[in-house]
């Protein structure tokens, strides 16, 4: 038996830069997206949780004392890892029924496993009556995916599910968790970002990313650091040079989100450009998560007009981003478009996105 359902929903996220930072103590910029995951939501009167999505088959029905790590496997960690970890916390968490209604393009880059997470924690939250900050909901979704799920992404993505503000970045200072709203607002430059989604599905819970992490650790342990974030370029020399070109893209990157925050500070959103060129060429040669679909997307976009390409999220697909002038929109659809056909890849899906507001009820 359920009792009042609800809806909750929470958004997706681009990274304007700041990207492969989140668990080096750095800095990033994302913001939300329009797009959402909408959760219904009702309480159970069993210490269950029964899990649907319109995006999968079946249902997952499991006790709340059987969800830990691996368990349930798929798509209903996320969601049931949520109310372990705000258990394991020791907060009361009711049995919960929840369908997925809508979800934020799945594998895009656009992060709709934090979408899902975050959108179920506000659930929780209230009608479970914890009374839980934003910051504290998604320390509780990270901690879902790393330890439900076992991919061990930083707290980027659910910061800004929770966190973001229409027309504005989060910038997310991963150090000490301290956040600032920037204004940004592309349409009312004349601007645009597009989002590239180059359909080619990437899995974060695969190999790379836990490897990436772990050679950022590596060179902070060798460094005698408590992160990269306390480190400079010069620092690096006595790294071997695989450790040192990965460490050189964290370093180089934090550097990077500065100059971006101090543009926009300024009113100069144009000018970030070469930045955004920069964080790309150093994510595709130093980290080494690039591929060739998301290096097609930067240079054509950049060819046709945009003032500035990168990948954003975890990479190895995923989605690319691109800032624009409004005029140049259409050339730059077309361009990625055609270059895309002539290579023989799947057609990108090209949408331009809005600085979004953040995680909430809905109704
Ligand atoms: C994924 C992770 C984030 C972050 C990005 C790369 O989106 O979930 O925590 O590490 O990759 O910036």
């Amino acid at each position: 038996m359920t009792t009042g359902a609800a809806r909750w929903a929470a958004p997706g996220r681009v990274n304007l830069i700041g990207e492969h930072v989140d668990y080096a103590g750095g800095l990033c910029l994302p913001f939300a997206l329009a797009q959402r995951t909408v959760v219904e939501a009702s309480l159970l009167d069993e210490p269950r949780v029964r899990a649907r999505s319109r995006a999968e088959p079946g249902t997952v029905d499991i006790a709340l004392d059987d969800v830990g790590p691996g368990s349930p496997p798929g798509w209903a960690g996320y969601a049931a890892g949520v109310l372990w970890a705000l258990r394991v916390a020791g907060h009361p968490v009711r049995g919960m029924e929840l369908l997925v209604t809508d979800t934020v393009p799945l594998g895009a880059g656009l992060s709709s496993s934090a979408a899902l997470e975050c959108a179920v924690a506000l659930a929780a939250d209230e009608l479970s009556g914890l009374g839980l900050s934003r910051t504290e909901l998604a320390a509780a979704c990270v901690r879902a995916e790393n330890e439900v799920v076992g991919a061990r992404t930083g707290g980027m993505d659910q910061a800004v599910a929770m966190l973001a503000t229409a027309d504005h970045a989060l910038l997310l200072d991963t150090r000490d968790g301290a956040t600032r709203q920037v204004p940004l607002s592309p349409t009312g430059d004349g601007l645009a970002v597009l989002v590239i989604d180059t359909r080619v599905r990437h899995r974060l819970a695969d190999g790379q990313y836990g490897a990436r992490r772990a050679a950022v650790e590596k060179a902070a342990t060798a460094l005698g650091l408590a992160s990269l974030r306390e480190a400079t370029v010069s620092d690096l020399d006595g790294l071997d040079d695989g450790l040192r070109r990965r460490a050189r893209h964290v370093v180089t990157e934090i550097a990077r989100v500065r100059q971006v925050v101090a543009a926009l500070d300024a009113g100069e959103l144009a000018s970030i450009g070469p930045l955004l060129d920069a964080s790309h060429e150093s994510l595709r040669r130093d980290y080494e998560v690039s591929c060739r679909e998301l290096d097609l997307a930067c240079e054509m976009a950049r060819l046709s007009g945009a003032f500035g390409a990168r990948m954003t999220g975890g990479g190895f697909g995923g989605s690319a981003i691109a800032l624009v002038p409004r005029s140049r929109v259409d050339d730059v659809t077309r361009a990625v478009g055609n270059a895309f056909a002539a290579s023989g890849y799947r057609a990108p899906a090209i949408r331009q996105a809005r600085p979004s507001a953040g995680a909430s009820r809905v109704g």
